[in-house]
């Protein structure tokens, strides 16, 4: 084997340590030895020191103040000393209580660590094995449970397991499972919780989102209905303000109109006194005409008078009236008709003209009176226009109040809009965050699950059915060949003694289960119906099965074997066979065989005597 470390132990020295005060064994290379002593006598004891040595802890696990003498000198202390070497390193291991210490020296130089427990470590390193390797490997017997043929399916398991060194494999199972349960228990409840709440809010913001685009699109609707309203509103304005205008302009008319009314009135009153004036002056003339017209009347009838007066008394100047003067009087009457008939005709042509002055100015009249009718009716026509026009503003006013009511909010709706749409978009922005987070978690569960996976196929790996099965497997073959060679020694064939990885199930399912079958040639007989013997024998085929395994799979060769009390059942052949195949072990190594048993000392050629008294257990050696 590569790097295959030789140990040689040499020495164990011991003071004050469990039977004995004192304690000075040396360890050849090589050698059968047989350790006899009565029960008691502290013969298990040698080889306690040598593990407690090594490992502060002897091989049935005491450790501390059990290991102190009971019965030592007070002040006196108790100390184990161990002499070996690992290749040609020289290595001295020594070990007390009262007080409590460990000190390594390799080659002579003291290498001891500040803590006993790293020293310890340093020892494992050197020595290149751990307490379980050595117990499991040098020792056998005390403290293995050996018979492993009788033990059940899981004390088997766990016996092989520590051959086959396996005990890592159950820790780096549990560490897997660890591993595997808290992903399952914690990271995943945690990420499916946590995936849950992330959808949820996502759900969330997608609702939102929803609702505030529906909103956005019902205030973008609101919005298009008031900007077509306000067209209809800005209609009704410039409408207004046209029906305004032209009521204004209507009712300036009227105002003009209304002055022109009045100065028509004012013309009428002045046409109408004019008339009348021109009717007086006609008047007058009319009757200044009556007048003249009555003188010459009268002149003519005077006339008239005088000339038939012919001779009479003038009515007037009562004298007697003569031709002469009757020429005389009539012609100034005549001059004085002449003149009225002038004046007359003067008069006339006067009255002629005062006519037409009435004339005209009774047609000067009518047509002032025409234009103030056509002033009044343009007036009321202009009344009726304007109340027209007015009513139509109310209306308008109405309508532009209802229309209205709807389009002050224009501004507020723009400004719901804008914060709609940055709302949207902040909600947008968060859901892509959360998908961002959703997905990591995601991920995460994802990675976790592929954890577990992982984890469980280690748990499986270094499970039972894993790595285990297969060397198991592998092992089966190993074993069983030693476990042949060794019946065929021991037993010259009588028992055959066969491990098995796997069992067959009563259902016929196989099934994982460690069995040694051991069988009885011929008999037909199974383990139960052997012998006491022949069942100690077969322990032994076991024993040494597993040995050569173990031998084999180690980094280690140590030059010593104990068999501590494993033979003490066996018949004399048994023990005879035995001790031929230990003889073999012997020439390698330092082979202890221990019983108490008094008859097996001629097997032997070195007997070591082990006995306990009063001062301790002590030693002596006969060859
Ligand atoms: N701390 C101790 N001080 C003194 N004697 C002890 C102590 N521990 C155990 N013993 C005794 O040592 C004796 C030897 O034990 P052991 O080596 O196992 O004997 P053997 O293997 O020969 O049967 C026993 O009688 C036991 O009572
Ligand atoms: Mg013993």
């Amino acid at each position: 084997m590569i790097g295959l470390k030789m140990i040689k132990f040499q020495k164990i020295k011991a003071k004050n340590f469990l039977s004995y005060k004192d304690l000075d064994f040396e360890i050849p290379e090589s050698g059968l030895f047989f350790v006899k002593g009565d029960n008691g006598a502290g013969k298990s004891g040698i080889f306690e020191a040598l593990c407690f040595g090594l490992y502060g802890k002897t091989i049935r696990g005491d450790s501390g103040d059990a290991v102190v003498r009971n019965g030592r000198k007070k002040g006196e202390s108790c100390s184990v000393k161990i002499n070996l070497s690992v290749d040609a390193v020289e290595i001295e291991i020594t070990r007390k209580r009262f007080p409590n210490s460990v000190e390594l020296t390799i080659n002579d130089e003291d290498v001891s660590l500040p803590t006993m427990v790293a020293t310890q470590e340093k020892i494992d390193t050197v020595l290149g094995m751990t307490f379980d390797v050595f117990t499991n490997s040098v020792i056998f017997g005390q403290g293995l449970p050996f018979r492993f043929s009788q033990a059940t399916d899981s004390e088997r398991k766990k016996i092989l397991d520590r051959i086959l060194q396996f005990e890592w494999l159950h820790d780096a199972r549990a560490s897997a499972l660890a591993v595997k349960q808290a992903i399952e228990r914690t990271h995943i409840p945690e990420f499916e919780t946590k995936l849950n709440v992330e959808r949820a809010v996502g759900v969330t913001i997608d609702e939102r989102i929803h609702s505030g685009q529906t909103e956005l699109t019902s205030v973008k609707d609101q919005l298009k209905a008031k900007i077509e309203k306000k067209k209809e509103v800005d209609v009704l304005k410039a409408s207004l303000v046209k029906t305004q205008q032209k009521l204004a302009n209507i009712l300036h008319g009227k105002e003009t109109e209304r002055a022109e009314l009045q100065d028509a009135e004012v013309r009428r009153t002045e046409l109408l006194d004019k008339l009348s004036d021109c009717n007086l002056k006609k008047m007058k003339t009319q009757n200044l005409i009556g007048f003249v017209f009555h003188e010459i009347q009268e002149f003519e009838a005077k006339k008239r008078a005088v000339e038939k007066l012919d001779g009479g008394e003038c009515p007037t100047c009562l004298q007697m009236v003569g031709e002469k003067h009757i020429v005389s009087v009539g012609g100034k009457l005549d001059g004085q008709i002449q003149e009225k008939k002038v004046a007359y005709e003067e008069y006339s042509k006067v009255l002629k003209s005062r006519v037409k002055a009435v004339e005209e100015a009774e047609l000067q009249l009518t047509l002032k009176r025409d234009e103030i009718s056509i002033l009044n009716a343009r007036i009321n026509e202009a009344r009726v226009a304007g109340g027209r026009l007015e009513f139509e503003i109310t209306e308008i006013n109405e309508k532009l109040q209802s229309q209205e009511y709807g389009t002050d909010s224009i501004a507020y709706l723009e400004q719901r809009i804008e914060v709609l749409q940055k709302n949207i978009t902040k909600m947008a922005e968060d859901r892509s965050a959360s998908n961002k987070l959703i997905a990591d978690t995601a991920s995460k569960l994802a990675k976790a699950n592929k954890k577990i996976e992982r984890y469980d196929f280690w748990v499986t790996g270094f499970g039972n059915t894993g790595i285990k099965s297969m060397v198991l497997k592998n092992v089966m073959p190993v074993l069983n060949e030693s476990a042949k060679a060794y019946a065929d020694f021991l037993t010259n064939g009588e028992l055959s003694v066969v491990f098995k990885a796997e069992t067959e199930a009563k259902t016929g399912n196989v099934i994982d289960k460690l069995d040694v079958v051991v069988e009885k040639k011929g008999a037909g007989g199974t383990y139960s119906l052997c012998s006491g013997g022949e069942k100690r024998r077969a322990d032994i085929i076991v024993l040494l099965s597993m040995y050569d395994l173990i031998s084999r799979r180690s980094f280690m060769k140590v030059n010593i074997l104990i068999f501590d009390e494993v033979f003490e059942a066996l018949d004399s052949v048994g023990i005879e066979n035995t001790v031929s195949l230990l003889e073999h072990f012997g020439v390698e190594k330092a082979v202890y065989v221990i019983e108490h048993r008094d008859d097996m000392d001629s097997f032997f050629e070195n007997v070591i005597k082990v006995t306990n008294s009063s001062g301790g257990s002590k030693i002596s050696i006969s060859q």
